[in-house]
């Protein structure tokens, strides 16, 4: 009897919703074909509730097509139920844009969540700081894709990141501005060493006119959407054929906990290679370099192009020598006893563990690594002197003189 009287009910409920559905012509886009009438339930309350939303969505593109029902589902459709409403993740966009999420899978981006969950100083985070709260890490890495079970409320839409809600613009994601909200400051200040290089300056200068390149005209050419370097955030490929660099390689690549002390891969090493954190094979290293020099040669002449990513090269390897040389330095205070590693750390020194490294010559260590190191080539790359010069290579030599010092100090004080 029960039962029954809940059948109907329910029976009822659903042929009045289908009435106000078909009212609002929602019926008529199940599942976001693209069809619409009037005005759904959706957009009627949420007028009152959030006209900002509302507004700018329907100023899109896509609010011309789309109801909100299309990414959001219809499960909710009141104040008491809000927690019904869904909120979507590139799976979603994938139903309407396959080609556009394909591309994204195939590049970086995708990645950055599982490279940010690979290193091990997040376990040393509060959670706010690290992985969650999108105040820290998460707020950037959030471009990349979760998997299920990682999904949290907010902050899992990632393709939100450069045309973003709800305008979802293809203006805006073609401005370079949209790349720097993440890529700036410390470890990647690529907005600063654009900005002020010529590009970005003719770009300011003229930013209709096409004659100088942007982030996008150079890392999503043809709206390509799987951005990926040669030489990528690390500067570490493989195979390497210059011996003495090569050597100064494994030597970075042991401090990084990717190789053991014999040299054979580690775990991290798989790690890297799921993440594409580094070209692994000459092959996938000239794929991107070439692609590259495509990009320049529709402004410079080939040769201007290939002399100029040379000698960022150069400049990678010359970091190397005395980053590989500081690395030794401190590897040596672990190997005579003067440092002991730290109960909870599985390689010392490791570069991983970023600034929760417990003496000074480490810390030193660490900045090179994140930081004069990025900007002396990355700066090479992005054609600012100042930044690969003063910000990067000039700091890199500081650095080294101050572990030498702090070595010798360790040393003098154990033999006291
Ligand atoms: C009768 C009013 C009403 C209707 C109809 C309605 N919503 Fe909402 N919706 C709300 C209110 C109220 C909130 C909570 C707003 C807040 O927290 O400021 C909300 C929140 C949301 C959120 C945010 C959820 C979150 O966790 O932050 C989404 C997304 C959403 N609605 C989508 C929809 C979609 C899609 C529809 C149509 C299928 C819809 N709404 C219909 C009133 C409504
Ligand atoms: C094309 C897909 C799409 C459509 C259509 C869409 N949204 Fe969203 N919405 C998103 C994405 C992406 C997010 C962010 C998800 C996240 O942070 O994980 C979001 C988040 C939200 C949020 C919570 C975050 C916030 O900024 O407050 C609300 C509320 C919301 N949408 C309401 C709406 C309403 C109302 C409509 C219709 C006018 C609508 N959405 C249409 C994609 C969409
Ligand atoms: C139900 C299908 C559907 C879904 C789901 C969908 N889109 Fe769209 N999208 C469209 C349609 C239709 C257009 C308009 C195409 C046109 O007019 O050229 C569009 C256009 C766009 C544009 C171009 C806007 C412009 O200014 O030209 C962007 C960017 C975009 N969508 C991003 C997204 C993102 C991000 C998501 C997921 C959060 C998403 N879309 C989900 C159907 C969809
Ligand atoms: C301001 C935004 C931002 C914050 C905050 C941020 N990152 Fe990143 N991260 C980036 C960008 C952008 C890149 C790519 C830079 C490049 O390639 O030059 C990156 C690169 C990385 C990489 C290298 C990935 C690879 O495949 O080469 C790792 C690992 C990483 N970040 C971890 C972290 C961790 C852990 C934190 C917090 C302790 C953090 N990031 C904080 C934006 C950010
Ligand atoms: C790194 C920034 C960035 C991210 C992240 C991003 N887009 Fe885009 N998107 C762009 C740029 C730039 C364009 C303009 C491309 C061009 O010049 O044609 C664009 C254009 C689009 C368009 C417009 C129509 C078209 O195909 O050109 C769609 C649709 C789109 N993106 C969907 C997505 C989806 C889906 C995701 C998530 C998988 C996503 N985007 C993530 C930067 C981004
Ligand atoms: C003139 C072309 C050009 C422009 C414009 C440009 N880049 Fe680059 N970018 C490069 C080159 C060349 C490299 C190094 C490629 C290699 O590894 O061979 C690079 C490398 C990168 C990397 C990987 C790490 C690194 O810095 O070496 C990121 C991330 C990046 N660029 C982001 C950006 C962003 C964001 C902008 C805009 C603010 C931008 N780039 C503007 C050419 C450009
Ligand atoms: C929400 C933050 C965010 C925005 C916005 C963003 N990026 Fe990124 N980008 C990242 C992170 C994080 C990574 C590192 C991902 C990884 O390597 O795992 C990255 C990596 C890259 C790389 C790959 C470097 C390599 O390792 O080869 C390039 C190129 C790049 N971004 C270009 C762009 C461009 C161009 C834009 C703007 C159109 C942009 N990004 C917008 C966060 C962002
Ligand atoms: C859309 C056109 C365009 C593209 C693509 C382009 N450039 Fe340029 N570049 C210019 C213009 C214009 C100037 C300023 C005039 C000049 O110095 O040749 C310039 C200047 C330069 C300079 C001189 C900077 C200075 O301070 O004197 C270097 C180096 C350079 N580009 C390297 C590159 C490299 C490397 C690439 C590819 C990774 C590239 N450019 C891609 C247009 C472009």
């Amino acid at each position: 009897m029960r039962r029954s009287y809940h059948f109907i009910s329910i029976a009822v409920g659903l042929f009045g919703l289908f009435i106000a559905l078909s009212a609002n012509g929602l019926a008529a886009s199940p599942g976001g074909t693209g069809q619409k009438k009037g005005k759904s339930q959706c957009i009627s309350c949420h007028e009152k509730v959030s006209a900002g939303i509302v507004s700018q969505f329907l100023a899109g593109k896509m609010g011309k097509a789309l109801d909100c029902s299309d990414c959001h589902g219809s499960e909710h459709t009141s104040e008491a139920d809000v927690a019904k409403a869904k909120l979507p993740t590139p799976e979603t966009c994938g139903r309407c844009h396959a080609g556009r999420v394909q591309q994204y899978r195939e590049g970086k981006h995708a990645l950055a969540w599982a490279a940010m969950k690979a290193m091990p100083m997040l376990n040393h985070q509060p959670p706010g700081v690290g992985g969650g709260g999108l105040k820290g890490c998460s707020a950037c890495h959030k471009i990349g894709e979760k998997a299920a079970s990682e999904l949290t409320r907010y902050g899992s839409g990632a393709c939100d990141s450069c045309h973003t809600r709800h305008s979802f613009s293809v203006k805006e994601a073609r401005d370079p501005r949209a790349c720097r909200t993440c890529h700036m400051g410390f470890d990647h200040p690529q907005w600063e060493m654009w900005q002020t290089s010529k590009h970005g300056t003719i770009w300011e200068l003229e930013p209709t006119s096409g004659r100088a390149p942007t982030c996008q005209t150079c890392h999503m050419h043809d709206g390509n959407h799987g951005v990926m370097t040669a030489w990528g955030f690390l500067a570490l490929r493989m195979p390497e054929d210059d011996k003495a660099w090569l050597e100064d390689r494994i030597t970075i690549l042991k401090a990084i906990g990717v190789l053991d002390e014999k040299g054979n891969p580690t775990e991290r090493f798989d790690a890297v290679k799921g993440a594409k954190v580094a070209r692994l094979d000459k092959e996938s290293f000239d794929r991107e370099r070439n692609k590259m020099i495509h990009t320049c040669s529709s402004c410079h002449s080939r040769s201007y192009a290939e002399t100029n990513l040379k000698a960022g090269d150069d400049i990678i390897r010359e970091t190397d020598r005395i980053f590989a040389d500081s690395i030794r330095t401190v590897k040596a205070l672990y190997d005579d006893g003067i440092l002991k590693k730290p109960a909870d750390w599985k390689y010392a020194p490791d570069l991983l563990q970023f600034y929760e490294a417990k003496t000074a010559a480490e810390q030193e260590l660490y900045l090179i690594f994140l930081e004069y190191r990025q900007r002396a080539f990355q700066g090479a790359f992005h054609a600012n002197p100042d930044y690969m010069h003063w910000y990067g290579w000039a700091k890199v030599k500081e650095a080294a003189t101050r572990i030498k010092e702090d070595a010798e100090n360790l040393r003098r004080e154990k033999n006291k």
